[in-house]
């Protein structure tokens, strides 16, 4: 077999010999909240805690009008009863996507606590009036970076896109930024929650929640 090697001559690594036995922590159903979004919640202000770099950065897979698998990180802005939210443009190709098939999967990894959780939904665009509020509490740059992209979309060179910013910044001069009508946010109803703790031996913990008529209901997976 071909082995990976990367990395300089001084030193080599074999990725396919990376491996880390997870020693940080266990998940025991004494453990578990009955409320799925909540135990998110405290894993999530754990992952805060543990100053874990980008802790609400999340994957988003989407499903392309042509049944294409696709991926990309985005940040977690908000959490609901039974929803989470994030913030795009919505002409992107995810926002394409989303259009056409609204059915995601979500997926956060916090390293330092040697945690994965796992989450499928369906997006639904936030009312306006939601999508405007977090526009307006957005830095400066990034409203006036919000109006000069066309995200996704392909452009020449790098310098189109800095004339593009400078146009949109004369535009405006120092008046209030308007929230462009293309971009606002998203809101995830949350049908599946799996929250994965590593453990040595590959044993790993997996709950996995399902929303149903009677609510949210776990079951533990084999690792
Ligand atoms: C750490 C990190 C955070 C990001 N957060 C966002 C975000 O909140 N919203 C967003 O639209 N793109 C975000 N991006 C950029 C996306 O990953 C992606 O490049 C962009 O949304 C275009 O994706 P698309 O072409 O699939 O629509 C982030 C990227 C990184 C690495």
């Amino acid at each position: 077999m071909n082995r990976n090697i990367l990395g300089n001559s001084e030193e080599q690594v074999d990725i396919a010999n990376l491996r880390k036995n997870y020693t940080s922590g266990g998940l025991v159903e004494d453990d578990l909240l009955d409320d799925p979004v909540e135990f998110f919640k405290l894993w999530l202000n754990q992952a805060i805690d543990s100053e874990v770099p980008e802790p609400n950065a999340m994957s988003l897979a989407t499903v392309s009008e042509s049944g294409k698998a696709e991926n990309r990180i985005v940040l977690l802005k908000g959490v609901g009863k039974r929803s989470i939210q994030f913030y795009t443009n919505y002409n992107s190709r995810k926002g394409k996507s989303l259009e056409v098939n609204p059915s995601v999967a979500v997926n956060f990894w916090w390293a330092e606590l040697e945690r994965q959780v796992r989450m499928n939904g369906d997006a639904a665009k936030l009312s306006r009036r939601e999508s405007e509020d977090y526009f307006q509490s957005r830095p400066r740059e990034s409203q006036l970076g919000a109006w000069a992209s066309e995200q996704s979309s392909e452009i020449t060179n790098r310098a189109e896109l800095s004339k593009s910013f400078e146009a949109v910044k004369q535009r405006f001069g120092k008046d209030p930024i308007p929230t462009p009508g293309f971009w606002g946010g998203y809101n995830i109803t949350l049908n599946e929650i799996e929250f994965w703790q590593g453990r040595p031996g590959r044993l790993h913990d997996r709950i996995l929640y399902t929303y149903g008529d009677g609510g949210w209901t776990f079951k533990r997976l084999q690792p």
